[in-house]
């Protein structure tokens, strides 16, 4: 008798671990299978703009312990041979979940099949991936960095009509991204475009700044050099390539704004810092990439421990910044977004 109320109370244990957790962990040898947390291969493209900083703590501060989970964050260096190694690191590992944020879009096949292999669900972050077969991944959340770049375009043409320049010759240079991600693609895309409708616009130049401030600094002091006085705007793909620029064109005894001899300097991102630059007129348009992307990937995997299929792509809804009130608002792909001008309240209410 003593027996089988024995077997029968650790049958009860057994049922109920197994509710708790969920079966898939409790068949799991590998990843956190003590602690019952879900375990989070993260493949962070690595540190080099302030949006990606904010971008990791975002994620850092969801998948923490307290909230369940095992979070195994890798900064790759803005390298992609260091992202599969994490990738393939995180398959060992027996990881509940691989987040990839693709420093570009394209020589994901391989390592993504392995993941599949593997029965690992992997969710792609920010950036796209350009795949021969989209089951390799489950879902990606990111901006549409093609629209940001219309967007930007399309306030820049609004602003010139609007302050009587809409005839003149606009010379522009195009510091880029890293080329081959999706956000510098798109960008340069958007920009690229305008150009072609907008006769009167020359695109001067463009480079890669790998959105960093320093490499940005760098090109924008070549630029110059090569061409003088020539430079209308200098199109900057993210914030920290603007904050090197603007310190490359006051290095050169230039001046930034919307004064007649000033360049007119746009950005990507919003950051606070971003945003503190529009506030003061050195950034003239900031068009926003949100970076808070933890709460989403999150709700994707509740959605798949929940057994639900989530949305196969998501794009984030984005904002437009301005340091000058002519342009209210732009039309991007038949869809009207108003223009924020930024003042004090707008940067004390930023969360990155
Ligand atoms: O992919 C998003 C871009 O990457 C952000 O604009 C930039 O700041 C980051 O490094």
């Amino acid at each position: 008798m003593k027996k089988i109320i024995c077997s029968a109370l650790l049958v009860s244990c057994m049922v109920f671990a197994m509710t708790a957790c969920g079966s898939k962990k409790a068949a799991k040898t590998g990843g956190d299978a003590k602690s019952g947390n879900i375990t989070v291969g993260f493949s962070q493209v690595g540190a080099e703009s302030d949006w990606r900083t904010a971008n990791s703590t975002s994620m850092k501060e969801t998948f923490s312990e307290k909230n369940g989970y095992t979070l195994i964050f890798d900064d790759a260096q803005q390298k992609q041979e260091n992202q599969i190694k994490a990738i393939r690191n995180f398959i060992q590992q027996e990881v509940d979940y691989i987040v990839l944020a693709p420093v570009t879009e394209t020589g994901w096949d391989t390592v993504l099949k392995e993941a599949k292999d593997a029965g690992i669900p992997v969710i792609i972050v920010d950036r796209m991936v350009k795949v021969s077969d989209d089951s390799l991944y489950t879902a990606w959340v990111g901006s549409n960095f093609e629209l940001e770049g219309k967007k930007a375009a399309a306030w820049l043409k609004a602003y010139l009509d609007k302050t009587g320049r809409g005839d003149e010759e606009i010379n522009i240079v195009d510091i880029q991204g890293t080329i081959g991600a999706s956000a510098q693609i798109g960008r340069t895309k958007g920009l690229e475009d305008a150009c072609k409708e907008n006769k009167n616009w020359n695109l001067l130049a463009k480079e890669t700044g790998e959105f960093t401030q320093s490499k940005g600094q760098e090109v924008m002091e070549s630029l110059l050099k090569k061409h003088k006085d020539d430079i209308d705007v200098v199109y900057c793909e993210n914030d920290n390539e603007a904050f090197g620029a603007i310190d490359a064109i006051t290095a050169a005894g230039k001046t930034v704004g919307t004064g007649k001899d000033d360049i007119l300097v746009m950005s990507f991102d919003s950051t606070k810092t971003g945003l503190t630059d529009v506030k003061d007129g050195k950034i003239i348009l900031d068009t926003e990439c949100n970076p808070l992307h933890g709460p989403r990937v999150e709700e994707i995997i509740k959605a798949l421990e929940n057994g639900e299929t989530p949305e196969k792509q998501q794009y984030v809804d984005e904002e437009i910044f301005a340091a000058v009130k002519d342009v209210e608002s732009v039309n991007a792909d038949g869809k009207d977004y108003d223009v924020t001008v930024v003042d004090d309240k707008v940067i004390k209410g930023r969360a990155y």
